[in-house]
């Protein structure tokens, strides 16, 4: 199937017609400015699921504060949480550290470059180990994400399901045939590129294409119905009560969430499930859970969070409470000023307008 449909097409023609625009259309990206592999591994991660323009300022804030991987292993993983605090998915600065703590301690800190060890490491998945592999040390490996799976899957014309496992290992196999072996670094990121300024989702920019001639898409007309994705099920609405409990040194409650699941080692304003819990027993629940006597008053807004799988209905009270004795570590009452110092979730950080 993959060499009958590659049969007619000039794989060096597109090559050098993606190549020489790539050269002369590449945007000036931070992580661009040499193929040092943390640098490159550190942006791969924060661009997964974030758009570039979030990336930038993360990136060199990142990187600023923890410039090699040495850095980063030796971090308090709080500080870490911290500088990722906005740029959700946060396990993947968790899995960022605990690798980068194994390539120290295994490695002698220098990333692998061999594909097995550097697919063992945590959160470094097929995409992720191609881009490192090819951007940092030159291999003709694929590196196959959303932007890439649409660019091909309109230049080959290929007619499959791009959110099923399956068809992503069908185009990684198209990649290495197509891929250049004198240049991948270029070639995956010139993919990438493309996907991004050129041929986007809805409406892409056909008449500038530099590889229209080598598109099926294109020459059918048909590039507005590629790729092929069925929606994955609709997220399930889970609504909470948020409540902003202070207490007469206006000091605000605020947790830790666990070690591990959604949002891990985030600490946020406490969270009653209304599926869960009536609304007249909201102060009996938190007395409950809390051990701390609270008065509910007004409500004060209400907010969205949109995850992979479900979504957050808040809506924001403001409560009181008379005790303040609460002694446990992941359990704080904390005055507002100092509430910068943690790591919250976004939905949380825009509940401090409240404050
Ligand atoms: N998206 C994912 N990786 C990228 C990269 N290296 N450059 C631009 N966009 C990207």
């Amino acid at each position: 199937m993959i060499e009958k449909t590659l049969q007619h097409f000039n794989i060096d023609g597109f090559q050098q017609d993606l190549l020489t625009w790539y050269q002369a259309n590449k945007r000036d990206l931070p992580w661009r400015a040499d193929q040092d592999p943390y640098r490159v591994w550190v942006s791969e991660i924060m661009l997964q699921q974030t758009k570039v323009d979030t990336v930038i300022p993360y990136f060199q804030r990142f990187i600023d504060k923890y410039p090699t991987v040495y850095e980063l292993a030796d971090a308090d993983p709080q500080d870490v949480l911290k500088a990722w605090e906005g740029l959700g998915y946060y396990s993947r600065a968790r899995n960022l550290q605990n690798a980068v703590k194994e390539v120290v301690a295994t490695y002698g800190g220098k990333v692998p470059k061999d594909r097995e060890e550097l697919g063992a490491l945590k959160g470094i998945g097929p995409y992720t180990r191609g881009a490192i592999l090819s951007i940092a040390y030159d291999q003709p490996e694929p590196a196959v994400d959303g932007n890439v799976m649409r660019v091909i899957s309109r230049v080959l014309k290929i007619e499959e399901n791009i959110a099923e496992q399956r068809v992503k290992k069908l185009f990684e196999a198209y990649v290495r045939e197509i891929i250049s072996v004198n240049d991948p670094a270029s070639f995956n990121q010139a993919l990438m590129e493309l996907g991004a300024l050129v041929c986007t989702p809805k409406s892409p920019d056909c008449p500038v294409c530099p590889i229209k001639e080598h598109c099926t898409a294109y020459r059918e007309g048909i590039q507005q119905e590629l790729p092929i994705k069925t929606k994955a099920k609709k997220q399930k609405r889970i609504p909470y009560a948020v409540l902003l409990i202070k207490n007469q040194k206006e000091e605000y409650l605020i947790e830790k969430r666990p070690d591990s699941g959604l949002l891990a080692n985030l600490w946020h304003f406490p969270m009653v499930p209304l599926e869960e819990v009536e609304f007249d027993e909201i102060a009996n629940w938190i007395f409950r859970e809390y051990g701390i006597r609270v008065t509910l008053h007004d409500k004060l807004g209400e907010l969205k969070h949109v995850f992979t799988h479900l979504i957050w209905q808040l809506d924001i009270y403001n409560a009181e409470t008379d005790d303040s004795n609460i002694k446990h570590s992941e359990l704080i009452f904390e005055e507002k000023r100092n509430l910068k110092a943690y790591p919250f979730p976004v939905s949380h950080l825009k509940m401090m307008k409240y404050l």
